[in-house]
């Protein structure tokens, strides 16, 4: 590496670790959170979580530490050691979602006095973390700034933690979820910090909601004259953690998919522009419009799949439409009419009722939403 401390000490050695909030409970995409964690839903086919790993991989993160909850296993099973990015990974258990902060606090041991990115496992964002993290390293070497955040302008600034930027264009307030934002600028959930945050986690105490706020921890920090400098983010920036603005982010990632076909395409059969198709994925007389990503082992026969579609694999259509939905694996779509702007849990299965007079019959988990015409 060419660029050097003022010292001359090379800039690499800042040592950054990476923190990624994998844990919570996922309320607000039940039901599928009942039985999986958010930050593994898919977004175009790959879990919105590795999207993260791989943004701090790039960024020369070689240490992550992930904060899970209940739904540890799941993470475990898919992310592993870390081996496949070439980082390592160390898995810290939160046993109740006590806040963003908490997790901060529960993953001292694994960050020592080391600076580190924190990542909110539900979080993404077009800026690339590489930039990013380098310039905080050159700021960190000339011991020139604590923390570093991220904004962007919202539409609906009450659902985020909200920033309010001084004259001097320092940020001088910060408010979790407030009813009367003083800016629209959103806290994404990319925060870089040094070792001062652990002082501020353990001095804060739980706000109204009972969970310890890392915007009252990085509040704390500017109260006590620390240097919190802010970067706007000019590309898109989603919180996945309901269903709409995950759909829109799965349309986001396949506006950027290029065209590749691996399965069989029959000769009654069109694919139009960009499309991914899996192995051993069989396109049988039907109109495939893009952008879509198929995964392996899937069949459609007969039907219409338009675009900004994500279907996991080993599904099967049969007869029907789907268009603007994410399907995950192992689904049976069968006859079911045209489906739109839908998020389909795995192993679903959605099938033509012979019922005479015509009747829906349903079997559905806890929390799930069905809208019939
Ligand atoms: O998305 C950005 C927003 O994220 C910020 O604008 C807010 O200031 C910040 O508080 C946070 O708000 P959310 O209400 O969206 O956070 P959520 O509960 O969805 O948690 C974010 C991630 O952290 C998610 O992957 C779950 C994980 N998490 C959450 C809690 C509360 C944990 O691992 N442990 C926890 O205790």
């Amino acid at each position: 590496m060419s660029a050097s401390c003022s010292g001359g000490v090379p800039l690499g050695s800042v040592i950054v670790k990476g923190l990624i909030l994998a844990g919570g409970a996922g309320t607000r995409l039940r039901p599928i959170t009942h039985t999986s964690a958010k930050q593994l839903v898919p977004i175009a086919n790959k879990p919105i979580l590795f999207y993260g790993i791989e943004g701090l991989a790039a960024a020369g993160i070689s240490e992550i530490g992930i904060v899970v909850g209940e739904t540890g296993d799941d993470i475990r099973a898919a992310v592993g050691d870390g081996s496949s990015w070439g980082i390592k990974v160390t898995y810290i258990l939160q046993e109740v979602p006590l806040g963003l902060a908490h997790c901060v606090l529960i993953a001292k041991e694994f960050l020592g006095n080391d600076d580190f990115v924190m990542y909110l496992g539900d979080n993404m964002l077009e800026e690339d973390l590489v930039a990013l993290v380098d310039r905080y390293r050159e700021d960190r070497c000339v011991g020139e700034i604590d923390c570093r955040i991220l904004l962007k302008k919202v539409d609906n600034p009450s659902s985020f933690g909200v920033a309010e930027i001084g004259p001097g264009g320092r940020v001088i307030r910060l408010v979790e979820k407030p009813a009367d934002p003083p800016s629209d600028l959103a806290l994404v959930g990319v925060y870089l910090f040094n070792a001062e945050i652990h002082r501020a986690v353990r001095s804060i105490r739980p706000s109204a909601r009972g969970e310890l706020e890392i915007t009252d921890a990085i509040q704390w920090l500017i109260d006590e004259g620390r240097t919190i400098d802010f970067n706007t983010l000019d590309g898109w920036w989603i919180d996945t953690g309901k269903k709409d603005p995950l759909l829109e982010c799965n349309r986001t990632v396949l506006d950027t998919i290029d065209r590749q076909l691996d399965g069989e395409v029959d000769a009654n059969s069109q694919i139009e522009g960009r499309v991914r198709l899996g192995q051993g994925s069989s396109i049988i007389n039907s109109t495939i419009r893009g952008p879509i990503v198929i995964g392996d082992g899937v069949v459609i026969e007969d039907s219409f799949i338009g675009p900004y579609t994500a279907l996991g694999d080993g599904c099967t259509v049969r007869a029907s439409e789907i268009d603007n939905s994410v399907v995950l694996a192992d689904c049976t779509i069968d006859h079911a009419g045209r489906l739109t702007g839908s998020l389909i849990g795995r192993s679903t299965e959605i099938i033509h009722s012979t019922r005479h007079p015509p009747a829906v019959t349903l079997m559905l988990g806890d929390h799930s939403v069905v809208e019939i015409p």
